[in-house]
């Protein structure tokens, strides 16, 4: 990603009345490091619901898609290893597919495909690198029917209806008959959802924080990171965790000949993470222009893979 994006979009976001920047940019070296520290946590329940679910109903899933050959297209695969096990378990349904995994990182997507041909050396496997807003359009090119998947609860970085649209672009590049399978955190007791962005031993604070380093060192901004604290709450009417760092003083930031006034308490808002009930789902999939849906949930009910079909 050119430098020349984060510099605006960092100058944008801390011009608005209200502060914000965008949570895409928190995925550098160092912050990838800590979002896989997270994963690592107690009170962040979301990646071990997902693994329960593929190991218990990979091939249910598989199962409900009525093709015999079809290729599996991941946006933002990464290094593929939670996907492993549901490629294993499509396999042992004797259904033939292919494996196509995209990714904004190449380096990921080598590691990614060393590792699949590694447990699944007869399975192929042809990595796209690239950003996927542009990758999506090369799959027109395969003939066989698709399932679409978008893991690890990444539609819930996309606000409200930017989440509409952005499945409404994916269902864009299917043919009738495609599938869309998608991991969903689900709407819970809102203890449990405050706990996941307010852990104890204060990774998701390093995690927010990073965004502040991150501006330090490639924008060279001078941020006073003891000065800002993380602040993430979870919103019942909306269904919205929301994360937040917050100016405990007044303050001025210098960014690149700009300067940026906080007054005390002043927030920048960092990040956006939905979460939907099932009903919410099925009135996505609808509206996202998708006719048939099912929902394969954990057992405590915290989460959701979805799978939509045009
Ligand atoms: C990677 C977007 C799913 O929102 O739960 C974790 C990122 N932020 N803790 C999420 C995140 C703070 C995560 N997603």
């Amino acid at each position: 990603m050119g430098s020349d994006s984060f510099i605006n979009d960092v100058i944008w976001g801390l011009s608005d009345p209200q502060k914000h920047l965008p949570s895409k940019y928190f995925y550098d070296e160092k912050g990838s490091r800590i979002f896989q520290e997270i994963m690592q946590m107690d009170e962040y329940y979301l990646p071990a619901c997902e693994r329960e679910i593929l190991y218990k109903q990979s091939q249910q899933i598989a199962n409900e898609i009525n093709h015999e050959e079809f290729d599996i297209i991941e946006l933002g695969a990464g290094d593929g290893s939670k996907t492993m096990v549901f490629l294993e378990e499509v396999i042992k349904t004797g259904k033939k597919t292919t494996y196509v995994p995209m990714d904004i990182s190449s380096d990921i997507l080598e590691v990614n495909k060393r590792q699949i041909k590694q447990k699944l050396p007869d399975l192929t496997v042809e990595t796209l690198p690239g950003d996927y807003f542009y990758t999506i359009k090369t799959i027109n090119s395969y003939s066989r029917p698709r399932l679409v998947m978008f893991m690890g609860s990444n539609i819930g970085n996309f606000p409200g209806e930017k989440a509409i649209e952005f499945i409404r672009f994916v269902n864009d590049h299917l043919n009738p008959g495609d599938y869309f399978l998608m991991g969903v955190d689900l709407k819970k007791n809102p203890h449990v959802i405050r706990a996941a962005y307010n852990d104890k031993k204060g990774i998701t604070k390093r995690f927010n924080l990073n965004l502040l380093e991150r501006i330090n060192r490639e924008l060279k901004g001078d941020f006073n990171l003891k000065a800002f604290e993380h602040y993430g709450v979870y919103n019942p009417l909306e269904g919205a965790a929301l994360s937040f760092l917050v100016s405990m003083q007044e303050q001025d930031v210098h960014i690149a000949n700009h300067t940026f006034h906080f007054d005390k308490y002043e927030t920048i808002h960092t990040e956006v993470s939905q979460k939907y009930s099932l009903k919410d789902l099925d009135q996505l999939a609808i509206k996202t222009g998708f006719s048939w849906d099912r929902h394969f949930t954990d057992s405590r009910g915290y989460y959701s893979l979805s799978l939509f079909r045009k």
